[in-house]
């Protein structure tokens, strides 16, 4: 694909999970905002900031089209990446609204370890939910009378979804719980699984969707009322004397500020704009072509007898061992060959090393950006090293 034109020949990028490689026009938004219109948004009357104000009001916009929610009851924060928002939101979290913590057993370490900070310091207890093989997660096993539950709707080592999203978002808030969304790995490849549904709070690193590095929060309004403000400065107050101050947030129309201490990443922001543009306009080619290209790497590794797969049907993200073979010398070899895999648990130590006992992983994990002979080259240099 032509917006992947800096890729070298040969090299095969297999980290899509982590980071996807950015299109160029991505780049070139970047860069635009650097070299046009380098400046603060949200407090400067030249020219240069208006246009920055009015490119980031587009991508707030954008984000909330794209996820198919309304302005009217949803807002879009930025912030670093999705650990930072999860901790974020966490933090704010006035614990005596609540009675527990729930997350599942699959989670990045991010909810993982941020669901375990938050209960050590609140004192409420936390639950660790099991999973089902396709993802979700069986609502009758659990009660959640005002829980927090903190999971995600797409799994970075396989990319199981939790399929019955909409059945537990309602349970949830029957229960009176509220439901945060890591949304890590839906955006880029799976962001149907989310489309319209009404979480309390979706969080998401703009770098795992074809954008520069950057984090998302996209949250309900009606979350404010269990928030108690600990992150603050610049860009969020409208008023201050000696001992108190007047929040931003509590205007309506800057509630986003609620998040976003400091001066924020504007460029990052208008090329998220850009990125969530060039991933509605992809041809349907080339999304075939990632479908094509994760059939064949799932069947090729699917039917290699030293091969054990986690992945128990295709999806761009797949992670596996091969029998007698340490997955991170397995990863020295294949990065000889140009072939940039990961290795180890990707942050899911609990569950690949501690539920299912796994020794230490590679994983592929393809972007758009994959070429057919990617897909040949990866069947050649695996066989060789197997
Ligand atoms: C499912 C999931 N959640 C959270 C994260 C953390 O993302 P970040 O490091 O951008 O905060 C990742 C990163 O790979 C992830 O895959």
């Amino acid at each position: 694909m032509n917006d992947f034109d800096y890729l070298g020949e040969g090299e095969v990028y297999l980290d899509a999970a982590c980071q996807s490689l950015r299109p160029r026009p991505v780049i070139e938004a970047l860069e635009k905002y650097y070299v046009k219109h380098n400046s603060c948004g949200e407090r400067v009357k030249y020219e240069w900031g208006k246009i920055t104000d009015s490119l980031v009001e587009e991508t707030r916009e954008k984000v909330l089209k794209f996820l198919k929610l309304s302005p009217r009851k949803y807002t879009t924060s930025f912030t670093l990446n999705t650990t930072y928002g999860i901790n974020l939101i966490l933090s704010q979290i006035d614990a005596k609204h609540f009675d527990k913590i729930m997350t599942s057993e699959i989670e990045h370490n991010s909810p993982f370890l941020a669901s375990l900070a938050f209960s050590e310091r609140t004192g409420l207890p936390r639950e660790v939910m099991k999973r089902n093989e396709d993802g979700s997660i069986e609502i009758s096993d659990y009660d959640f009378t005002k829980a927090i539950v903190v999971v995600n709707c797409a799994a970075n080592f396989d990319g199981r979804k939790l399929l019955n999203i909409k059945e537990y978002c309602k349970a949830i808030h029957k229960a009176g719980g509220i439901l945060i969304i890591d949304a890590a790995q839906a955006m880029a490849h799976s962001s149907d699984i989310l489309k319209g549904v009404e979480v309390d709070a979706i969080c998401f690193s703009a770098h795992k969707m074809y954008a520069p590095s950057l984090g998302v929060i996209v949250w309900r309004d009606d979350l404010l009322r269990y928030l108690e403000p600990l992150w603050l400065g610049g860009g969020m107050v409208d008023d201050v004397e000696k001992e108190k101050f007047v929040l931003s947030a509590e205007n309506k129309e800057h509630r986003y500020t609620r998040f976003e201490s400091g001066l924020q990443a504007w460029g990052e922001i208008v090329a998220l704009g850009e990125a969530i543009d060039w991933l509605e306009h992809l041809p349907k080619k080339d999304w075939q072509n990632l479908e094509k290209n994760t059939e064949e790497i799932y069947e090729f590794l699917n039917s290699s007898p030293k091969v054990h797969l986690i992945n128990k049907k295709p999806n761009p993200t797949m992670s596996f061992y091969v029998e007698g073979l340490d997955s991170h010398l397995l990863g020295e070899a294949l990065s000889r060959e140009n072939i940039m895999a990961r290795t180890g648990y990707f942050c899911v130590h609990y569950y690949l090393d501690h539920v299912l006992g796994l020794p230490p992983l590679i994983r592929f994990s393809f972007g758009v950006h994959n070429r057919p002979e990617d897909v040949e080259k990866i069947k050649m240099v695996m066989k060789n090293v197997i």
